[in-house]
């Protein structure tokens, strides 16, 4: 059963599905709370060279060889080079474990949406207490979890994307600017400069190569995990774009889009930890928590902070929703190709494995707390494979395939199809020839070192 392909039937609706899918808790959960817990200032410097250089370069790859083959992440590879067949299904495997503990974060937000919506976003603002007093039992995480599930997979049975996709196109801008008003107002919540100056201006002191390592380790994952990159859902996308648009500008477009709404995220996070708890060490590392304890407190200070907070969650659900379902869809779409089902019938054995999986993330917060997998818990050892391991890998193995085998001519003349030129393809090649793959190395190596 070969699914037709439907093309993006513009640019700018190329732009927007992809920025759609790269735009979501990844920018305004995950960034701010790793440039929190890795020195601010240098974290956010390291991050933004890696997106021009790496970034740039990764993702163009994949679109490239998406638009060039045509196929999606399984089959691609195996068209660019048959050796490199294996690669796919690597890739492939991301989503897989990705998908289930994205839900359960959702549903996180979720549950704020439903407090501030419900005029008790008062209570919610504290040290944290509620937060972890939420997470910390199991009851409710899992329904606003299996409520945020249902709703993605919903989406992708009934195929109503379009629909989602016309949403979002009004409504991310909406949340662009919302998050621009709440970043100048929390500037001007006393004590929060001196957070700002924490998060834009790059401390060298007690700069050792092991602080490099870990934070070049944090920064590179999140590159992966906010860009949709080396899970071959950029390749998918990618095989739907048309020829006579433009590759490198609709990339460089994505990229500043993405990186706009993390760097704003942040800006509002950062300082507020700041403002609230006057830079604590111990607030600056809260991980995964850090959005729900200190954005309550922003909120709270602000006069009608209650409907503000209320239409942040809604937009943020709202992001978090369209990148799930471009997950989900991926993970079913291989699923009904391998085992011959229909879309129905996938995406029903997905949600049951979403359900199951990402359960274990909900437990391993609550009534697992004392389980550990190499010393983390269940969400954030999920999130370590996928994005300190596996990613590094795919992207090094498709640097070696594009650099090596296959050359980065075949790239580039993708890129040149129907342009004039390839403005970057100098750094191109240096990225994906020597210093990608140098770097990757480094990422895997270090990893053992630094975290097992
Ligand atoms: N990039 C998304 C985010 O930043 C997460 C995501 C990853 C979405 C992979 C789709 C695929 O939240």
């Amino acid at each position: 059963m070969e699914k037709k392909k439907e093309g993006f039937g513009s640019k700018i609706g190329f732009v927007f599905a992809a920025a759609g899918s790269a735009v979501g808790l990844g920018n305004i959960w995950r960034f701010p709370y790793l440039a929190a817990k890795y020195g601010g200032g240098i974290f956010l410097l390291i991050y933004l060279v890696l997106a021009v250089t790496f970034g740039f370069s990764l993702m163009i790859t994949e679109i490239a060889i998406g638009r060039k083959t045509g196929k999606s992440v399984i089959g691609a590879y195996k068209d660019v080079d048959k050796r490199f067949a294996f690669l796919g299904p690597i890739a492939a495997a991301v989503p897989f474990i990705i998908t289930p503990y994205y839900c359960v974060i959702g549903g996180w937000v979720l549950k704020y949406l439903v407090v501030f919506t419900t005029g008790a976003g008062k209570s919610v603002a504290d040290e944290g207490d509620f937060f972890t007093g939420f997470i910390g039992k199991w009851g409710q995480p899992t329904l606003f979890f299996v409520i945020f599930a249902l709703l993605t997979a919903l989406v992708v049975i009934f195929g109503v994307q379009k629909g989602i996709e016309n949403i979002s196109k009004i409504l991310m801008p909406v949340l662009l600017v919302l998050i621009v008003g709440i970043a100048i107002y929390t500037l001007t919540i006393p004590g929060a400069m001196s957070g700002f100056k924490y998060y834009v201006l790059p401390n060298f002191k007690g700069f050792t190569l092991t602080v490099f390592l870990k934070t070049l380790v944090a920064a590179m994952g999140q590159l992966f995990y906010s860009m949709s990159l080396a899970m071959g859902i950029m390749v998918t996308y990618g095989s739907y774009m048309r020829k006579e648009d433009s590759l490198e500008s609709s990339v460089r477009q994505i990229e500043i889009f993405d990186t706009a709404v993390a760097f704003l995220a942040g800006m509002i996070i950062v300082p507020a930890v700041f403002a609230f708890s006057g830079g604590d060490p111990a607030a600056l590392n809260k991980g995964p928590s850090l959005m729900f304890i200190t954005l309550p407190n922003v909120f709270k200070t602000m006069k009608g902070g209650q409907i503000v907070g209320g239409l942040f969650f809604f937009l943020v659900v709202l992001a978090a929703l369209t990148s799930a379902i471009s997950l989900l869809e991926t993970i079913v779409s291989i699923v009904c190709e391998k085992i011959k089902v229909n879309r129905v019938i996938g995406t029903l054995i997905c949600l049951a494995y979403v359900l199951l999986v990402g359960l274990t993330s909900v437990f391993g917060y609550s009534i697992w707390s004392e389980v550990k997998i190499f010393g983390y818990q269940f969400l954030d050892f999920y999130d370590f494979v996928s994005n300190n391991v596996i990613m590094p890998v795919v992207s090094l193995i498709t640097c070696v395939l594009i650099g090596y085998f296959v050359k980065t001519k075949f790239v580039e003349d993708e890129v040149l199809y129907g342009e004039e030129k390839f403005g970057a393809k100098g750094l191109y090649k240096v990225m994906i020839l020597a210093i990608c793959p140098i770097c990757m190395i480094v990422i895997l190596i270090s990893n053992f070192f630094l975290n097992l």
